[in-house]
């Protein structure tokens, strides 16, 4: 079993570099399959994440050679395959890009049910409605999605989706850049990796307008070719380094980051006593007094995002007064709240609402990452901890987050990664 141990307390001093977008790579590597080509895609994070979606390419038939540690040549011309190896696919949410960049491509698609993160209920039903508004058929059998253009190629149409969907938004922009006419999606997402999804197929050659509003057209093209593309800075990674500041006090500068992007959390973070000074490509995050409570509430973007719900909450742990949460997003985005009491947090949830009662401080305990941002905001609450914190499950954390032990080693945590015998397969043994 490998754990991180933390021994907790520590204000942080220093720089931190925050790497490319998880959630704008997880759908750029699939966009290379429309690419006629070689993309080479720059500004890639190093997680597991990539890692996997690079060898489900691989496994396809695409050519991947990596040029150095943030950039790879990914060229897809020579695949004929449609259908993605269940193994690796089941492992991650963002498999479900494969289905509408292969239905792009090929007019079919075999991908299995996405993986991910588990927040209650995750269902695809608007992606699959987009679909069949751009004339595919769509059905799951044998432990597959299948998905055919009824006339070989995707057709242009109007798809108004129910939710603000940003997989929903992607997966429709993915199958409608090399389709037959105008798609014109409303009601669209409007994150910053959308928008990076749209630049990155724009500069293949894709005919994109309108990403970043409610309303995207995209006018079908007959190719798109090879070019070079850098991936933005990662919001949420910087998120969780502005918190995690927050959290310990201390004064660290977020390096290689788009302020624009992080206004909504530099928001909230001003609200609560934490001084945020925006540079060109950079924030200065400092705390030196005591936490104020607020209160917040998880939109869509420009809204206060979900992925850092889990992250402001250990600062609101910390905060004097009462706090409420608000998830706008998922139903059940509150798994990591008995951990946070193992720590002596006092949190309260009521389905979407979470009410926390300040305490004076975490202490350590033994505690489980149960997902992705969770487990981020477990290292948050260990950092702040009096004790030691031992964290479980840390591969929850390595699929979005790279190099994390370094990064904040880097600005003076006391953070280790432990490899223990697996004391789960010695009691079964035993
Ligand atoms: C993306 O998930 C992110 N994942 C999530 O980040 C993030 O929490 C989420 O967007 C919201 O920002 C990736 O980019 C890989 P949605 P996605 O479709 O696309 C409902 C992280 O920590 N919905 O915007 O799956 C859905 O149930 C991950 O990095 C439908 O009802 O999220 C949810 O309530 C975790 N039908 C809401 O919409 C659908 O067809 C938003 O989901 C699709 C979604």
């Amino acid at each position: 079993m490998t754990k991180y141990v933390i021994h907790g307390g520590k204000p942080l001093y220093g720089e931190i570099d925050i790497s490319g977008a998880k959630n704008a790579a997880v759908a750029i590597i699939p966009a290379a399959l429309l690419v006629d080509g070689v993309c080479r895609i720059e500004n890639l994070p190093q997680i597991s994440d990539v890692t996997l979606l690079l060898n489900i390419l691989q496994e396809l038939g695409a050519d991947v050679r990596t040029v150095n540690r943030t950039t790879v040549d990914v060229d897809c011309s020579h695949i004929r395959n449609a259908r993605v190896p269940e193994e690796l696919a089941r492992k991650i949410r963002a498999s479900y890009y494969l289905i509408g960049a292969l239905l792009g491509r090929f007019g079919s698609a075999e991908v299995p049910p996405p993986g991910g993160c588990d927040f209650g209920g995750r269902p695809i039903d608007q992606h699959i409605k987009g679909f069949v508004a751009m004339g595919a058929n769509v059905d799951v059998r044998g432990g597959y999605i299948h998905a055919k253009a009824s006339n070989g190629r995707m057709n242009g149409t109007q798809i108004y989706l129910d939710i603000v969907s940003v997989g929903a938004t992607m997966n429709i922009m993915l199958a409608a850049a090399l389709a037959d006419g105008m798609t014109i999606i409303e009601n669209a997402a409007k994150e910053p990796h959308i928008v990076d999804l749209a630049n990155f197929l724009n500069s293949m050659g894709a005919e994109i307008m309108g990403a970043g509003t409610d309303v995207i057209k995209i006018r079908g093209v007959e190719r798109l070719t090879g070019g070079t593309y850098s991936i933005i800075p990662d919001q949420i990674e910087a998120g969780t380094y502005m918190t995690a500041v927050a959290a310990t006090g201390g004064e660290v500068l977020i390096k290689n980051v788009i302020p624009k992007h992080l206004e909504c959390i530099t928001a909230k973070l001003l609200e609560m006593g934490v001084d945020v000074e925006e540079r060109d490509d950079a924030v200065l995050v400092r705390r030196t007094g005591k936490l104020t409570r607020t209160n917040v509430k998880t939109l869509p973007y420009p809204g206060f995002p979900t992925d850092m719900q889990p992250q402001i909450a250990a600062v609101l742990c910390l905060a004097e007064g009462t706090s409420v949460i608000t998830e706008g997003v998922w139903d059940n985005r509150y798994r990591y709240v008995d951990e946070f009491r193992r720590m002596g947090a006092q949190i309260q949830v009521d389905g979407k609402i979470a009410v926390i009662e300040g305490v004076e401080k975490f202490t350590g305990a033994r505690i489980q990452a149960c997902d992705l941002r969770a487990g981020a905001a477990m290292v948050i609450a260990g950092l702040a901890a009096q004790g030691t914190t031992e964290i479980g499950h840390i591969h929850h954390i390595e699929r979005g987050y790279e190099d994390i032990v370094r990064k904040l080693s880097g600005v003076g945590a006391d953070i280790r990664v432990v490899v223990t015998p697996d004391e789960d397969k010695q009691a079964q043994v035993g």
